[in-house]
């Protein structure tokens, strides 16, 4: 059993405040330079190995604390319901990581990734991945009170309705495409019929629904270091999407 860090937790907590509002600063001066608006000549790598590489850390090492430090006992060694709710919570954690590194990755056709993205990515679902891993099973603490109870049910809902948006969503995406094109359609369905990053809505939806299932510090930093990183990308992509239907057809761009 590893004891909670509490200095760690709350630097790596801040750390994913302070960036996310950084970030979002940025991305109000300069788009992210990935997907459509990545120059080619910039050193790259294909887009199922990076979204594997860069992804992958945020499964394996919440898993890797799991098993090695049997983290069910908890904060103060509270077993039981408190240990088996926080393993749950862990392992929806998890499940996304899952999803996204063994199943999205190896199945994307998106164009390939910027080097310095996979390993900004990269560096961000390590810490990440540990900061929720840790905080989970070694130092949360759940009170067995109604309202608890209350926002742990609320918050998982809200977690599995925005991981099916954003699977289903991401799923559209692919199909747009054929094999090997690369191409930019208008997407058409689920939830893109009410927004046009629905992608980014469910992810956002998704944490914001695990940070309400688990209420605390460092799942409140994440739900909200996603709005900063993804929400500029939604409304870049509405703003790009808004250039297609004005002109009335379909982009291709170089392949
Ligand atoms: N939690 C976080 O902080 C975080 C950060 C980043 C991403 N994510 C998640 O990771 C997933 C992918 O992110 P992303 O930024 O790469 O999403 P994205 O820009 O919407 O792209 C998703 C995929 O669909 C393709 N695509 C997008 N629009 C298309 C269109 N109009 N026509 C044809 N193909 C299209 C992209 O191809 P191209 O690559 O060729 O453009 C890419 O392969 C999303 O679910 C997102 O929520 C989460």
């Amino acid at each position: 059993m590893m004891e909670c860090l509490d200095p760690v937790v709350f630097f790596l907590s801040g750390a994913l405040i302070t960036g996310g509002a950084l970030f979002l600063w940025a991305q109000t001066r300069r788009r992210t330079a990935y997907g459509r608006y990545v120059s080619a000549e910039g050193r790259c790598c294909p887009a199922r190995l990076g979204w594997f590489l860069q992804e992958v850390p945020a499964f394996l090492l919440p898993l890797l604390l799991l098993l090695l430090t049997g983290g069910a006992g908890g904060a103060g060694g509270a077993g039981g319901a408190g240990g088996t709710g926080r393993t749950l919570l862990l392992c929806t954690f998890m499940l996304h990581y899952f999803h996204r590194s063994f199943i999205y990755a190896l199945r994307t056709r998106g164009r390939p990734v910027p080097l310095t993205t996979v390993l900004y990515a990269a560096i961000f679902c390590s810490l990440n991945g540990f900061l929720q891993g840790h905080h989970l099973l070694h130092c949360a603490r759940f009170d067995h009170t109604w309202l608890s109870r209350a926002r742990m049910a609320a918050g998982s809902l809200l977690f599995v309705v925005g991981l099916s948006i954003n699977i289903h969503s991401d799923l559209i995406l692919r199909r747009l495409r054929e094999p090997g094109e690369v191409v930019y359609r208008i997407p058409h369905g689920g939830m893109f019929h009410f927004v046009s990053g629905a992608n980014f809505f469910g992810e956002i939806v998704e944490w914001s629904g695990y940070a309400i299932a688990s209420w605390s510090l460092p799942t409140f930093a994440f739900a909200f270091f996603t709005v900063c990183s993804i929400g500029p990308r939604a409304f870049h992509h509405h703003r790009y999407l808004s250039v297609c239907l004005l002109h009335h057809h379909r982009y291709q761009t170089r392949s």
